[in-house]
This record gives structure tokens, C-alpha cells and sequence, in this order.
């Protein structure tokens, strides 16, 4: 088992044995596009992304390292289970139902979700809360410009998120390691932060569907549990809504999981990561607050005690 019960990393886990293979079949002569197919499909057009200074000077990990190393439980636990089974999800058309404390509810088409939106390519760093992390330039845009769309009510206090939920295309809801459909949520102010974005692509191409196509959320100063993918709906409430580990085992799992160093989970120490990549070497570094973003969120937390509210 594996996904957010973490493992000791083996070497098998940075070289995963799907990237290898994809590699090999790459080699082989193109049967590499069948793995890859979310990617080289025909809606593989390159998206006009604005670059940003978002993440300069980091150094993204490789495409393969992104799109075969996954944890998207709906297609199964282990790490190379969405990359072989992510291709059965359908993701045209696609649509959000916005509902809740919002002045225009209803089903956004993605056409209505990108309408008027400016993609940005933004380079973040994203950890894991089972420890290991990647830097990943995904294309985007703020989710408070969707919300905005939407007209946020007074009253509203929480965004409630959930992915979708179709057992004819995803065989990992067969098995009940969480409880279906996946659900996560951010207090308002954390939704509106402009760090927080939708995702609907990266290294400037549609979403792979392993990564959470056609549309994720990415809040890179959380764990990467937070950060839903494959959004059906957006609920904009008034208490704390359920979200997926959490009910799973709340002591594990905190409604804020924001990366933080001093408060290890249960079971391991939050203290180092490991970059995915570079096989047995692959780098160790310190956990950073915030997962270096404490300059631009802390705000959001003063006063709080963030290990209580982990
Ligand atoms: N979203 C859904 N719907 N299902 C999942 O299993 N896994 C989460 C998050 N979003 C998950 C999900 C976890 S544990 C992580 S670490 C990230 O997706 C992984 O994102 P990546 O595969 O793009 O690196």
C-alpha cells in the first residue's frame, strides 16, 4: 500500500518501474504514446501560457518525473497505477456545478471556466505529505478569478471541493481506501490567496490525465493531498465541509495541512524530503515553512497555533 500511507522510499521509487517502462517503449518506437497518450492526444494543442517569476530559479523536474511518479487513488494506490489507467477517464466534455452561497450557480462548461482567464505558466514546488517532493511548471490561473465569476456571498466562510466519481471509469473506487467522491476544501481567504490557482495544464500542455485533467486545484504551500484533481464541483459554504484524509483519520490528516516542519505526522518526521529524481541520489533537503511560501501566507495563519490546527 502506498499514496498517503507512506512507505520508506526504495529505489524503486525513484525510478519508478512505470517511467521506466515508458522509457523503454519510447525507445521501442513510439508504444510510449499509448502511456503518454493523455499528453500527445489530438487536444495536446500547446496552451498559450504568460510566463511568470513565479518558482525562478528553481529547477522543475523532468516531464516523465511529473507524469509517471502519481497519486490519484481512483485509479489505483500505487505510484504507477494512474499513468497505466488514467487514459479511461473522459474528460471532453467537461464541467463544474458552482453551488452554495453564490449569486450565479450553476453547471460552467470549461469554455465558461476559462472565459476571459489569462493562463500563467507558474513554476512551484510541491511536497508531499509522505515526504517526497517535485517542482512542477504548471499553466494556470487564480481560483479567485473563478470564484469571482461565481459572486461569492456574504456568509460564505469555506470553498468545498470534489473530484469525479465514475466506477465505469475508474477502477481504483472498486476498493474503499477512502471514502468516494474525493473531497477536499480551503477556508475562504486561503481559496481567494493568489498563490492558490486552478490548473489546467503543464510544461505549457493540456493536463495529463494522471495529474488531475481536465482541471485541478494546486495550493503549493500544503501537503499535495489538498490539491484535488479531475473538479466536478465547487461549493462555496459556511462551515468546515468533510474532506477526504481528514475523515480518514483526522489525527493524521488536518483540515489546514499546511507543510510545516516542526509538526511531524504520527508516523514519520516532517523535518526532510526527497526531490523525485536522480535515482538512489536523489536529493535531500530541509522542509521549508510553509514549503517556502512564509513570506507570502504566514499572514493568513497569525495567531494561530499551527500545530493544534495542523
Ligand atoms: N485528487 C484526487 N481526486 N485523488 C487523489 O488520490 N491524491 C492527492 C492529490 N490529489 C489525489 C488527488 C495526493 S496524496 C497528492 S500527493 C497529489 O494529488 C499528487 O499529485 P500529482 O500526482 O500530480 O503529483
Amino acid at each position: 500500500m502506498s499514496g498517503c500511507f507512506k512507505e520508506d522510499l526504495t529505489w524503486r521509487d525513484v525510478t519508478p518501474k512505470a517511467a521506466w517502462l515508458n522509457r523503454r517503449q519510447l525507445i521501442a518506437g513510439g508504444a510510449g504514446a499509448l502511456a503518454m497518450g493523455s499528453i500527445v492526444g489530438p487536444a495536446a494543442a500547446s496552451l498559450n501560457a504568460v510566463k511568470t517569476d513565479y518558482g525562478a530559479g528553481l529547477d522543475p523536474n523532468p516531464l516523465e518525473d511529473i507524469t509517471s511518479y502519481n497519486n490519484f487513488y481512483e485509479f489505483g494506490t500505487g505510484k504507477g497505477d494512474p499513468v497505466q489507467n488514467a487514459h479511461m477517464l473522459t474528460t471532453e466534455p467537461w464541467s463544474i456545478e458552482i453551488d452554495g452561497l453564490v449569486d450565479n450557480p450553476g453547471t460552467y462548461s470549461m469554455e465558461d471556466v476559462l472565459e476571459g482567464v489569462t493562463l500563467e505558466e507558474r513554476i512551484y514546488r510541491f511536497r508531499c505529505v509522505e515526504t517526497w517532493s517535485m517542482v512542477v511548471p504548471w499553466v494556470g490561473f487564480e481560483l479567485a478569478d473563478l470564484l469571482g465569476k461565481a459572486g461569492v456571498q456574504d456568509g460564505a466562510r469555506y470553498v468545498a471541493f470534489e473530484t469525479a466519481y465514475r466506477p465505469e471509469e475508474m477502477p481504483g473506487v472498486r476498493s474503499r481506501v477512502i471514502e468516494w467522491p474525493y473531497r477536499e476544501g480551503l477556508r475562504l481567504d486561503e481559496a481567494m490567496h493568489p498563490l492558490t490557482i486552478l490548473a489546467t495544464g503543464l510544461y505549457g500542455e493540456p493536463m495529463p490525465k494522471q495529474n488531475g485533467a481536465p482541471i485541478r486545484l494546486v495550493v503549493p504551500w500544503k501537503y499535495g493531498y489538498k490539491s484535488i484533481k479531475s473538479i466536478v464541483r465547487i461549493s462555496l459554504v459556511r462551515e468546515q465541509p468533510p474532506t477526504a484524509w481528514n475523515m480518514y483519520s483526522a489525527r493524521e490528516y488536518g483540515f489546514f495541512s499546511n507543510v510545516n516542519p516542526n509538526r511531524d505526522h504520527p508516523r514519520w518526521s516532517q523535518k526532510f524530503e526527497r526531490r523525485i529524481g536522480g535515482g538512489l541520489f536523489s536529493k535531500k533537503f530541509e522542509t521549508l515553512m510553509f514549503n517556502g511560501y512564509e513570506e507570502e501566507v504566514a499572514g493568513l495563519y497569525e495567531g494561530m497555533d499551527l500545530i493544534k490546527n495542523h
